[in-house]
């Protein structure tokens, strides 16, 4: 897996990518989303064994500090509905990822990165992180899903402050809130998050895969996540995951899941 703006290493069914542009605060440009959409898109699905994905930035400062600037020279109203789709249609795919994608926020997650880490499944933040959606600044909204996750996370006048004052939360205020879920010591952020996914890979994958999609469900104007539930449900029932899941309980022993 080569791509011009991320690393990437593959141990243990946990893959670790990390944004590398460090001197650009690890900023979402063309080329970058290019490489997040290969990789969520194509590369990672050919992945023997994946459990889950790690996503950091390069650095010290900064998860990513949004999309990046230099490249808004010239954008017209076309330019920015292609733009904010293109951004859709990755975060997506990553929010609707079968297996979890923790972000590792060790810094700035700014507008785009602020956006790129809400679409992941976790947050796991270090005591460095600062989140916020300064695009008023720009004389913007934001494009990548800001407007509609960041209500998710923190409800609609917490969302509505920060959006309106492009004020930034630092990493307890987002644990406070509900936007990260772990605070930990700088540099520690991409282990805690290994951590949680190794824990999360002891479980069934397809009823991993299958909560992630009954959960999406419930922020889906198309569908009602009641019954997308229940046909879920049934999924998980029909496999032999379940059957070892139970039989395992019974016998009181570890349950041995082979993902089928
Ligand atoms: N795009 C491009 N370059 C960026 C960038 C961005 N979003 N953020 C930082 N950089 C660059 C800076 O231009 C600077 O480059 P040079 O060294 O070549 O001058 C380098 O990264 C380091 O940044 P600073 O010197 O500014 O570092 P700082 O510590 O003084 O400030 C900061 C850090 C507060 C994050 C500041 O860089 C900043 O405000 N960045 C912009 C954040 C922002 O507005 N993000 C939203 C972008 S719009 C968006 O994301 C729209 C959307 O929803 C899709």
């Amino acid at each position: 897996m080569e791509y011009t703006n991320l690393l990437t290493e593959y141990n243990d069914g946990i893959l670790v990518v990390t944004i590398n542009r460090p001197k650009a605060l690890n900023a979402l440009n063309k080329q970058t989303l290019s490489d997040l959409r290969d990789l969520f898109e194509k590369d990672a699905l050919r992945l023997e064994g994946l459990r889950g994905v790690v996503l950091t930035g390069a650095g010290e400062k900064a998860f990513v500090a949004g999309a990046d600037i230099t490249e808004f020279n010239g954008l017209d109203a076309q330019g920015g509905l292609h733009m904010a789709q293109n951004g859709h249609d990755i975060f997506f795919t990553i929010e609707r990822f079968h297996v979890p994608v923790v972000a590792a926020v060790g810094g700035y997650a700014l507008g785009g990165g602020c956006e790129l880490a809400m679409a992941c499944h976790i947050r796991v933040a270090s005591d460095k992180a600062v989140f916020g959606q300064p695009e008023v600044n720009l004389g913007l909204i934001p494009g990548y899903g800001g407007t509609q996750r960041l209500v998710q996370y923190i409800g609609k006048g917490r969302a509505l402050e920060l959006l309106m004052t492009a004020d930034m939360i630092d990493a307890s205020k987002a644990l406070d809130w509900g936007l990260a879920t772990h605070v930990v010591p700088h540099g520690e952020e991409v282990e805690k998050a290994t951590a949680i996914l190794k824990k999360i890979a002891k479980k069934a994958p397809i009823a991993i895969a299958k909560t992630i999609a009954a959960v999406n469900a419930c922020f889906d104007n198309e569908v009602d996540g009641f019954n997308q539930e229940v046909l879920l449900f049934a999924q998980t029932v029909k496999t032999d995951d379940f059957k070892e899941g139970a039989t395992a309980f019974i016998e009181k022993r570890k349950a041995d899941f082979k993902g089928k």
